[in-house]
């Protein structure tokens, strides 16, 4: 994969014309375009048949965490939409992942669809170790508990998992070649790390063995942002 065809850029806008500007305009130099709960809530599925119709194809960065038939039906929905890749909560457990990975992998196969990566989101970039003990009550550390999160997502048949740069070469020893490492929480050195705690350089992310990089500020909020995908670009190829 060439360096740009990792690259995900975070749709993070409310405004749908304006999403669709930046794909337009974003379209020569990234290929995969996030749509979060900022922009779905804001514009609809219509968003992702509008990216798809552009030929970006979509990450639909919802994180599900339900009970296990309400995420396996959305997952469903996600799929029939043409998504390219979707996520679900690790910490929803084993079966939740499961029965959504089996109902898309078998609609899949009916409908005669592709069929979208599925992936479990760890533990937010935006989280530190303190605010996992202090705040959500898990005791054990960071590493630990994205290594067992991670590891849950493997048994349950997942496709990879949404975690820290800062975690990924642990995460590729405990779950192998393969299994997709999607980083958020990417900064370059010219950046503000903003609201994001476990940041990381598109460099050392793809060094330290993540598949895919998603960003968003840090190109989107530049004084020109398509010279900050270029740098980003010739970053990720050099790596
Ligand atoms: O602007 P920035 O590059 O920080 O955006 C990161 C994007 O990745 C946001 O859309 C955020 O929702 C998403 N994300 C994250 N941490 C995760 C999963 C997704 O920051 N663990």
């Amino acid at each position: 994969m060439a360096g740009s065809e990792k690259l995900i850029l975070a749709l993070d806008v409310d405004d749908s014309g304006y999403a669709l500007q930046l794909v337009d305009k974003f379209r020569p130099y990234v290929g995969i375009f996030k749509v979060g709960l900022e922009l779905f809530t804001a514009g609809g599925p219509s968003m992702v048949d509008e990216i798809r119709k552009r030929g970006g194809k979509v990450f639909l960065d919802l994180k599900f965490h339900d009970i296990p038939t309400t995420v396996a039906k959305a997952g469903v929905a996600a799929a029939r939409m043409g998504v390219f890749m979707f996520n679900v909560h690790a910490s929803g457990g084993l079966d939740m992942m499961k029965r959504c990975r089996e109902d898309v992998v078998n609609t899949c196969l009916r409908e005669n669809i592709d069929r979208p990566r599925i992936l479990g989101v760890t533990v937010l970039t935006s989280m530190s170790r303190e605010v996992l003990r202090d705040e959500v009550g898990i005791q054990h550390s960071l590493n630990t508990h994205v290594r067992h999160l991670s590891g849950l997502a493997l048994k349950a048949g997942l496709d990879g998992v949404v975690a820290s740069g800062r975690e990924a070469a642990m995460i590729r020893g405990h779950c192998g070649r393969g299994f997709l490492i999607v980083t958020p929480g990417i900064r370059t050195s010219w950046t503000p790390v903003d609201d994001q705690m476990r940041t990381m350089t598109p460099r050392e992310a793809l060094r330290e063995g993540a598949d895919y990089l998603v960003m968003g500020r840090a190109i989107l909020n530049q004084p020109d942002p398509i010279k900050a995908v270029e740098l980003v670009s010739a970053e990720m190829l050099s790596a």
